[in-house]
């Protein structure tokens, strides 16, 4: 391992794209391999038993890949597997959630939070357990959006379907009176303006992709690891399924183009 192996990032499809892109605007100079596990997607409806087990066999094959550092671009995968992981490799492990925790934490002042997510996220309370340990204060209200997903896969990120979505998911949140909410699952950053607009702008969103990118480059200059060539970072991107569906609503999420997808058998 040194500065020039590549940081691995994976998901369990095409979300953890939307942490990708940060990681690379922020880092652009990374060589990166993403794994998208778009053969057992979506993660948020199974047991942590099994996530758990299906994030061990991803990090197998990334860990086989030289990889220097694991991103769990996942929030349902980084709610269950991250002790699992971390006692398993000996490489930095970095989850979505931590750094979305800190971030709600410091920006709350009527320490009233929300957290939305998968089923397997807010059932896991690990949000909810991580922004009390920040600030033992504070209030969290988690509530799950199951039809989040499936609507920003299908490029309905605005329109009369979505704002109707929105407003029976969040109305809950909005009795609550909070203050901050935290959009803790990969796709919800692309419906972050409807969001925005059903919440009202006294709510802050914290975007945990943007704020786990921040915390992948303090550990990497932390560990002395960061990628100092100069030279723009390679992205490989590689899934367990379907390629091209994979690369069509990749594209969406990144804006810009998917060269190539690998597929690849655990
Ligand atoms: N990537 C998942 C998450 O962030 C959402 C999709 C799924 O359920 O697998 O929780």
């Amino acid at each position: 391992m040194s500065p020039d192996s590549p940081i691995g990032v994976f998901d369990s499809g095409i979300g953890g794209l939307t942490v990708l892109k940060e990681i690379k605007a922020r880092l652009p100079h990374e060589n990166i391999i993403y794994f998208g596990d778009t053969a057992r997607v979506p993660y948020g409806i199974k047991s942590g038993e099994t996530v758990t087990r299906f994030s061990r066999e991803i990090s197998e094959y990334l860990v086989g890949q030289g990889v220097k550092m694991l991103v769990v671009a996942c929030n349902t995968a980084s709610s269950v597997a991250l002790p699992t992981l971390r006692d398993n490799y000996p490489l930095p492990v970095i989850g979505v959630l931590m750094p979305g925790a800190y971030a709600a934490a410091r920006a709350t002042k009527s320490e009233r939070v929300g957290v939305i997510g998968t089923e397997g996220t807010v059932n896991s309370g690990a949000y909810a357990r991580l922004i009390r340990n920040i600030r033992s204060g504070t209030m969290v209200f988690a509530h799950a959006c199951p039809l989040f997903v499936p609507l920003v896969e299908e490029g309905r990120l605005s329109g009369p379907i979505t704002r109707l979505a929105a407003e029976e998911y969040l109305a809950p949140l909005m009795l609550e009176d909070i203050d901050t909410l935290v959009l803790g699952c990969t796709h919800y950053p692309l419906l972050k303006e409807t969001i925005a607009g059903v919440m009202g702008p006294e709510v802050e969103l914290i975007d945990s992709a943007f704020e786990t990118a921040r915390e992948v480059e303090r550990v990497l200059d932390k560990l002395d690891m960061l990628n100092k060539s100069g030279a723009p970072g390679n992205t490989r991107y590689a899934v367990s399924d379907a390629p091209e569906r994979f690369k069509r609503i990749g594209e969406r999420f990144l804006g810009y183009e998917v060269p190539e997808v690998e597929k690849v058998e655990l």
